[in-house]
């Protein structure tokens, strides 16, 4: 489970308000080497998408940021960094889980789900230099120990799955090795294998499920996701339609 690059340079902090906000301060006074990961045992002021934050129990979960610098990447093309982060997370949890057990799936634009419940969040923040990226921090909390939640918020961990308790390093360089091999393809250029991994898991697809659209809730059939990352639905009246994180959400309960 030897990495090249990801995690070779790893920053444990004891306490830090995020690792993205961290990560993405530390790079503007140092050049980190790509690949390096900041992880804690204490995030206490975790952010996720949409302005939402990222509670998460001290010494339970993994919080970590990865720093990439995909140079290589146009700015239109950066949905492949989420799609490789989902990948990424999406194999640690089969590898983790039995894979005939459980219902593992990619929700847009990079939930991971195991039976409908989410089991990892992902943040991807981006320093962009003349329409190319600069520096990637790729954010991921992965419930690993935590053993409950409050059902509000509909979510699940390894330990509760597997009934097991599982080691945060080891889970950590699983994460690790699944995240560069699909940065490793993504570099050579194998993006149409990437797009083709990640719709295979697509949750919904070909589903007619509610959706909020500013104020309303429109049931659309989920077709899957664009060139550019937009959300792809069909209307009743077979008109396809495009979203972006900002205009739709995901109304499952
Ligand atoms: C989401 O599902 O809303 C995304 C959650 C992302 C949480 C991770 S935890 C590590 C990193 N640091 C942060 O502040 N957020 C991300």
């Amino acid at each position: 489970m030897e990495t090249l690059f990801i995690g070779a340079n790893l920053i444990f902090l004891p306490e830090v308000d995020s690792t993205n906000s961290y990560a993405i301060e530390l790079l503007k006074n140092v050049n980190l080497p790509e690949g390096s990961v900041i992880h804690t045992a204490n995030q206490t002021s975790g952010r996720g998408q949409r302005g939402n934050v990222w509670n998460t129990r001290p010494g339970s979960n993994l919080t970590v940021s990865v720093v990439l610098k995909p140079s290589f990447l146009d700015l239109k093309d950066q949905f492949y960094l989420y799609q490789i982060a989902a990948l990424g997370c999406y194999d640690v949890m089969t590898e983790i889980l039995d894979h005939s057990q459980f219902d593992i799936k990619i929700k847009w634009p990079n939930d991971i789900l195991v039976d409908g419940k989410k089991i990892a969040g992902i943040l991807i923040e981006n320093v962009v230099n003349h329409n190319h990226m600069h520096w990637s921090v790729m954010g991921i909390g992965l419930n690993v120990r935590q053993g409950e939640f409050d059902d509000k918020i509909h979510a699940t961990s390894i330990q509760i799955l597997t009934r097991k308790e599982h080691d945060l390093a080891d889970v950590l360089k699983l994460l690790c090795s699944r995240l560069e091999k699909y940065y490793m393809l993504l570099r050579n250029g194998k993006r149409e294998t990437i797009s083709e991994n990640y719709i295979k898991h697509f949750f919904g697809l070909n589903k007619w499920l509610d959706f909020e659209i500013g104020n309303q809730v429109e049931k659309l059939l989920v077709k899957g996701v664009s060139r550019n990352g937009l959300l792809l639905l069909e209307d009743s009246s077979g008109k396809e339609r495009e979203f972006d994180m900002k205009e739709i959400k995901w109304r499952l309960r």
